[in-house]
This record gives structure tokens, C-alpha cells and sequence, in this order.
């Protein structure tokens, strides 16, 4: 069981524009059958953990939830939940949740989707074992980072699919 930060970036580090948009990222050619795709990384995946924006865009801009893993929202808010969603509020530091959220995975890995500060929390309490970032080749000036506190990484694999860089790091500890 591991704890990954699996995410897509532009090339100078953001994950979103300041508005939270990801239309940038969605014109980009990616093969999700090709090498480490999504498909084959979330038969991995026994639980989902986000910040509030992150889930907020999700409950934005999907029809219905798509998960069926137990997505845990960190939030200081009430926020709707869809139906049949097993989403799970939780707020303060991620060591404090962590044990919950590993007991929900069920032997499987955690995925921690983003945002940038929230794997950055993660990082901080020794939670978070790789990062898999996605590089899209686009500079967005300014927008939504992708990490916000300083962590030195080991490069494991570095493969191209279409448009993306698609690189896998460990943490050091
Ligand atoms: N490029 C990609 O592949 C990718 C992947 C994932 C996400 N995204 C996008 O990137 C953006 C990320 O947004 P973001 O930077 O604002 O990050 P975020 O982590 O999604 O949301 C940040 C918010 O989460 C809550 N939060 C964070 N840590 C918390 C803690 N320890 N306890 C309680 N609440 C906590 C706080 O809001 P409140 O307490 O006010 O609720 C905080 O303002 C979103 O637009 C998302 O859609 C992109």
C-alpha cells in the first residue's frame, strides 16, 4: 500500500488557472491506453482524497460520481454530496485522518488527487511515498500550484505519451 500524488501539470507547475479551469489541459493528446495510463493506476486506487476545489470541480463538471472508491474531501465547509458518492469530510492535519483513510483503502494505495498545498500536507507528514506528474506542454504563467513546500524527489521512470512527459518520482523521507 502506497500514498500517491498522481496529477497533471503545465509545464511551469500549475494545475489549474487561477479560475480553476482545466480547459487547458483537456485540448492536450494523451492515449489513456499507452503506458502508465489512469485505467491501469486506478485498479491500484483503494481510496481518493482531494481538497475542496478539487471536489468542487468534480461535482461541477461530472453528470454523476464517478468513483466508487471513498473520496475524502478535506474541508472546513458543509458541501453537497452526490448521490451514491461515498465522500467523507475530514479536516486538519492529514496524520490525524490517515489511519481512516489507509483502514477505507482496504489494502489498496491512496490516491491523493490534489490540490497542490493539500499533497504538499501530506508530504509534510511523511504521508506521501511517490508523485506521478503528467506534464502537458503548456506555460501557464500563473494559476494553481502544483506544490507548495519544498521536497526532494527521486526520478523512477520518465515515459512520453503524446503531448505529455509523463514522469514518476519517490519522496524522500
Ligand atoms: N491538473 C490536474 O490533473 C488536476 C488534478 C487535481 C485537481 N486539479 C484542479 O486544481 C485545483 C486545485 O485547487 P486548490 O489549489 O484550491 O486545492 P484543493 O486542495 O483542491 O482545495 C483547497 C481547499 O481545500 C481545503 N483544505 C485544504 N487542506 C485542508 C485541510 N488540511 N483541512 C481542511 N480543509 C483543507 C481548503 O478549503 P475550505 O476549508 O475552505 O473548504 C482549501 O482552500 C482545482 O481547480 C482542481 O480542479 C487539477
Amino acid at each position: 500500500m502506497a500514498t500517491y500524488f498522481y496529477t497533471a501539470s503545465s509545464l511551469d507547475g500549475f494545475i489549474a488557472t487561477t479560475d480553476h479551469s482545466l480547459e487547458w489541459l483537456f485540448k492536450q493528446d494523451f492515449d489513456w491506453e499507452a503506458t502508465m495510463p489512469e485505467t491501469q493506476f486506478m485498479a491500484g486506487v483503494g481510496a481518493l482524497v482531494m481538497g475542496s476545489s478539487t471536489y468542487q470541480w468534480l461535482l461541477r463538471n461530472q453528470e454523476s460520481w464517478e468513483y466508487t472508491q471513498p473520496a475524502w474531501v478535506f474541508t472546513h465547509r458543509d458541501l453537497d454530496v452526490l448521490e451514491a458518492a461515498d465522500v467523507r469530510f475530514v479536516q486538519g492535519d492529514p496524520a490525524d485522518a490517515f489511519d481512516r483513510i489507509a483502514a477505507s483503502a482496504d489494502g489498496k494505495n491512496v490516491w491523493v488527487m490534489g490540490g497542490g498545498d493539500l499533497a504538499a500536507q501530506f508530504a509534510e507528514a511523511n504521508l506521501l511515498d511517490e508523485g506521478w506528474i503528467q506534464i502537458a506542454p503548456v506555460m501557464l504563467g500563473s494559476g494553481q500550484p502544483l506544490f507548495t513546500r519544498p521536497l526532494q524527489l527521486d526520478l523512477l521512470n520518465v515515459v512520453r505519451n503524446r503531448d505529455f512527459a509523463c514522469t514518476r518520482y519517490r519522496v524522500h523521507k
